[in-house]
């Protein structure tokens, strides 16, 4: 069995003592981009030496419902492959090192074998509050211990000397079933090697086109847009997050209906490292509550609910989240019925999961949601924007 690393996660907070991790250097250094998608035209403001967006392609972690998707970066000189879930939810770079005897996943990077490894001082502790898969998290079980570093870091053929980030050095062992050795956190500010590439020029944005299993094709594009992916115009929403990615939503909608629970104002996180969504028990109980009396909280899981599987195919369930344009529209971003099903309990095999997880103090959407869309995430102007992707 694979082990180790991560995760998609919402990261909750890293431990008060890892503060100043030495930021990158970052030196404005001349590499050759790799040529993939055009930027729009928006982007002719951008003054700094003209750059092509990168796209890295990614692979879908499936386990009978889409969990996360990672791609790979380099890490060290010569470089050594690392793949990270693109992690919307977090804002560190952080893998799986030979000084992790707990994790036990094939090819760990080896610092010793990077001539451009630097060893910081900092140790600390990163808690996610969402985890592997669709599991909610508890009793901080999703916990990594990680040291401070820098490398070198190559990205779609880039190479950014100096890049900070974290080697993991321990971690809970729910951490275990990862195909992947990291994850590339991807925050609403930019740090890493994100932000050595904007210091280059690259626009200060990135796209996810996150297909489902069966379409394949998934890809990161950074400092880009390819709108063949997507049908339609962008609809862009602000951005309120402080290092998460938050849109405002003023209504909550399940099959056709709402209510005065679901009618409130609430700022939703966006988190491509997270694929059930998780809100408020009150919330996600009048959600169900429209969906049908008998999807029932799971004793074994707390923060999961389940229904009978011999009852879930074909229960409508449509979730319908509602924001408004940066021009003052109201649109909808729709979870579709088919994603209320997120498979048989393993304690329990005749107990389907269902996809909403109750979760006081977080509202969020991860991949259930932007599988349905083409997003762009718009560091630089603080907005996201949504399309159908058209599959
Ligand atoms: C990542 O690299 C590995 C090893 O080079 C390769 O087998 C795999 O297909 C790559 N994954 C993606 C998503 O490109
Ligand atoms: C959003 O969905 C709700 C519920 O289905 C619907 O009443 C509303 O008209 C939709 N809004 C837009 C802008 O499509």
């Amino acid at each position: 069995m694979l082990s180790a690393i991560t995760v998609g996660l919402l990261a909750l907070a890293a431990s008060s003592e890892v503060a100043a991790a030495p930021q990158a250097g970052a030196k404005a250094h001349k590499v050759a981009l790799q040529s993939r998608v055009p930027p729009k035209g928006q982007f002719t403001s951008v003054r700094k030496r003209a750059s092509k967006a990168i796209g890295v392609p990614l692979d879908d972690f499936f386990m009978g419902t889409d969990l996360q998707w990672f791609g790979n970066i380099s890490v060290g000189t010569p470089p050594q492959t690392v793949s990270v879930v693109f992690d919307t939810g977090s804002q560190t770079l952080e893998f799986a090192s030979t000084d992790c005897s707990d994790c036990t996943q094939p090819n760990k990077f080896d610092p010793s074998k990077s001539s451009t490894f630097k060893r910081g001082r900092q140790t600390t502790t990163l808690d996610f509050a969402t985890g592997v898969g669709v599991d909610p998290v508890v009793n901080n079980d999703y916990v990594l211990t990680i040291r401070s570093a820098t490398d070198t870091v190559t990205v779609g053929g880039t190479s950014l000397p100096d890049v900070s980030l974290f080697t993991i050095i321990d971690q809970t062992p729910k951490f275990n079933i990862d195909p992947f050795l990291g994850i590339q956190g991807m925050g609403s500010q930019a740090e890493g090697f994100f932000e050595a590439l904007i210091r280059q020029g690259l626009p200060s944005l990135f796209s996810l086109f996150l297909t489902p299993h069966t379409d394949g094709g998934a890809e990161l594009l950074i400092g880009g847009i390819d709108d063949t992916k997507f049908e339609g115009d962008l609809i862009y929403a602000d951005q309120t997050g402080e290092g998460d990615w938050e849109v405002e939503s003023t209504q909550i909608s399940v099959n056709g209906k709402t209510n005065s629970i679901l009618k409130t104002s609430r700022s939703v996180i966006f988190d491509s490292g997270t694929s059930n969504i998780l809100f408020d028990t009150q919330t996600t109980e009048a959600m169900y509550a429209l969906i049908s009396p008998d999807i029932k909280p799971f004793a074994a899981e707390p923060g999961a609910y389940g229904l009978a599987c011999s009852e879930i195919g074909g229960l409508p369930a449509v979730i319908d989240l509602t924001f408004v344009s940066q021009s003052g529209q109201p649109f909808n971003l729709t979870i579709p019925s088919e994603e209320l099903n997120v498979g048989p309990f393993e304690s329990d095999p005749s107990t389907c999961q269902t996809l909403i997880n109750a979760f006081d103090g977080l509202e969020l959407v991860g991949g259930s949601l932007l599988k349905h869309y083409y997003s762009v995430w718009d560091v630089g102007g603080q907005r996201m924007g949504f399309a159908p992707n058209g599959l």
